[in-house]
């Protein structure tokens, strides 16, 4: 098996709310091995797109090919069996290292210690699972020694990694991380995508500058695809448009205008930054940006996983 993989006109909505069509016709290919990126606004279905490779749904348009077979000809745990998964939050069981990783397995065979450990050792895990009172025998999770949130995420990188699967997704693997953990993950996720096929969807876009490839969506299409250098010359592009606004940073106290989809959002919204100074009309939403506050506008630009449209004319931003 090589781990090619084919998407062609996927057209999908949720089976919940079948008028809302999430994808409207996706179609892009990620080569044998290579490492790609998903970019595009929050709510585009990226992660949909996941959840239809590893078949927790079902597509009625449209096709996903692996290895050139369909996804619907093939054995569904097999197909899972080959698929590694790390989620944004990850699950950490209460449980010990070891029968965390060995969870990897999904009840197929155990896998040695030996293999445990190399796959802790490419997670950039192994060095403070050392550190911990029992080793690997000690208990995590629930009621065990607490773990931050970038030794969990390495923790659930070395889980999908010990089944050594041909296919690697990672949905926002560094999202949640400060700087310095992003970097050991970052580094353990680039370590981890050699030798298999990589879709990474990440929000920062910084760390995706390297990939092979990044595809753009946008209103559940790609728009865009190619190098990250590529993309940054398209004058006008999405790409280069997400990229300039996550490196603004405000130069004086200033407004940003915020207009959201709906009520409902804008509770969302004013929920999520709830420490900032925000007025409210109707659906458009008035930011105070203190200066040099960049991490507040950042975060209402992208935590509100860019549900929203912000209009920056009336305030004075700076790119960094
Ligand atoms: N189980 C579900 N049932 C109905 N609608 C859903 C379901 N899961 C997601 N959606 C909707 O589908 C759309 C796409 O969601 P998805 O999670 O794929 O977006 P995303 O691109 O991953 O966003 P983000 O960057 O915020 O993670 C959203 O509008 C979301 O509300
Ligand atoms: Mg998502």
């Amino acid at each position: 098996m090589s781990g090619q993989l084919q998407f062609t006109n996927i057209q999908f909505s949720y089976p919940l709310r079948p008028t809302v069509s999430i994808l409207n016709g996706v179609t892009f290919s990620v080569g044998a091995g290579q490492s790609v990126a998903l970019v595009g606004q929050s709510g585009c279905g990226k992660s949909t797109l996941f959840s239809l490779l590893t078949r927790f749904y079902y597509c009625r348009h449209g096709s996903i090919t692996l290895d050139g077979v369909s996804l619907v000809d093939l054995n569904v745990e097999w197909l899972r069996g080959v698929i590694g998964v790390v989620q944004q939050e990850p699950v950490i069981f209460a449980a010990s290292v070891e029968e965390n990783l060995q969870m990897g397995t999904r009840g197929q065979e155990t896998v040695s210690r030996k293999d445990v450990i190399s796959a802790c050792k490419m997670a950039n895990a192994h060095d403070f699972i050392c550190k911990l009172p029992n080793g690997y025998d000690t208990l995590i999770g629930e009621g065990g020694v607490r773990l931050s949130g970038g030794q969990k995420q390495r923790i659930a990188i070395a889980r999908a990694l010990v089944r050594n699967p041909k296919v690697l997704l990672l949905d926002e693997a560094t999202s949640a991380l400060d700087t310095e953990s992003e970097h050991l993950v970052q580094q353990a996720l680039e370590q981890a995508a050699t030798g298999r096929t990589t879709i990474n969807i990440a929000h920062r876009l910084s760390t995706v500058r390297k990939a092979d490839r990044i595809f753009v969506f946008h209103k559940g299409r790609v728009v865009e695809e190619g190098r990250h250098e590529e993309l940054m010359e398209i004058v006008g592009g999405q790409y280069r448009q997400l990229v300039s606004a996550q490196e603004m940073v405000a130069s004086q106290d200033s407004k940003v205008n915020l207009f959201a989809e709906d009520e409902e959002n804008v509770r969302e919204m004013k929920e999520e930054m709830e420490d900032a100074d925000i007025t409210c009309k109707y659906t458009e939403l008035i930011v105070n940006i203190p200066q040099g506050y960049d991490l507040l506008f950042q975060q209402a630009l992208f935590s509100l996983h860019h549900r929203t449209i912000a209009t920056a004319s009336n305030c004075s931003l700076k790119t960094v």
